[in-house]
C-alpha cells in the first residue's frame, strides 16, 4: 500500500527540505516521490539571482528521479513551512502530469506547521494536457 509509505516520504521531504538553496524567498520547500520502481526520491527548491532561473522543489525530485532510472510518479509528498498546505505551483503541476503513473495519484501538501492535505493530480489539474496528445 503506497499510503503505508507516507512517513518515509514526509521524513524525505523533510530531510531535503533542510538543503534547500532559498536565499531569495526562504521559503525553503521539499518534495519526495515514491515512484513506479518502488524507490524514493526527493528534490528541494534552487533559487537563483536570476529568479527565473529558480527551480521548484518538484522539478528537483523529478529530476533526481529521471537520473535514479525510474519512469512513473506513483505518490508525492511536498513540505514547506508555515500551516497552510504547500500545494505545488501551476508549472509544478503539469511536471508532475507529464510523469504520473495515472491522472489519479494522490499528491500530499504539508505546510509542516499544520496538517497535510491529501488531494489528487486530477483535483490539481483538471483538463490536463499530455504526452498522450502527442502519441506518446
Ligand atoms: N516552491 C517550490 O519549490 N514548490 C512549491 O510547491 C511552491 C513553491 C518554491 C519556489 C521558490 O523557490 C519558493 O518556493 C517561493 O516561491
Amino acid at each position: 500500500m503506497t499510503e503505508s509509505r507516507d512517513a518515509e516520504l514526509f521524513a524525505a521531504a523533510e530531510a531535503i527540505r533542510a538543503k534547500a538553496y532559498a536565499p531569495y524567498s526562504k521559503f525553503h520547500v521539499g518534495a519526495a516521490i515514491l515512484a513506479d520502481d518502488g524507490k524514493v526520491y526527493s528534490g528541494c527548491n534552487i533559487e537563483n539571482a536570476a529568479y527565473p532561473q529558480g527551480n521548484c522543489a518538484e522539478a528537483s525530485a523529478i529530476a533526481a528521479m529521471i537520473a535514479g532510472g525510474a519512469k512513473k510518479i506513483r505518490r508525492i509528498y511536498v513540505t514547506g513551512p508555515g500551516v497552510a498546505p504547500v500545494t505545488p505551483c501551476g508549472g509544478c503541476r503539469q511536471r508532475i502530469r507529464e510523469f504520473a503513473e495515472t491522472l489519479d495519484i494522490t499528491v500530499i501538501s504539508h505546510g509542516v506547521d499544520g496538517a497535510p492535505l491529501e488531494t489528487t493530480l486530477a483535483a490539481l489539474l483538471p483538463h490536463s494536457f499530455g504526452p498522450e496528445y502527442l502519441g506518446k
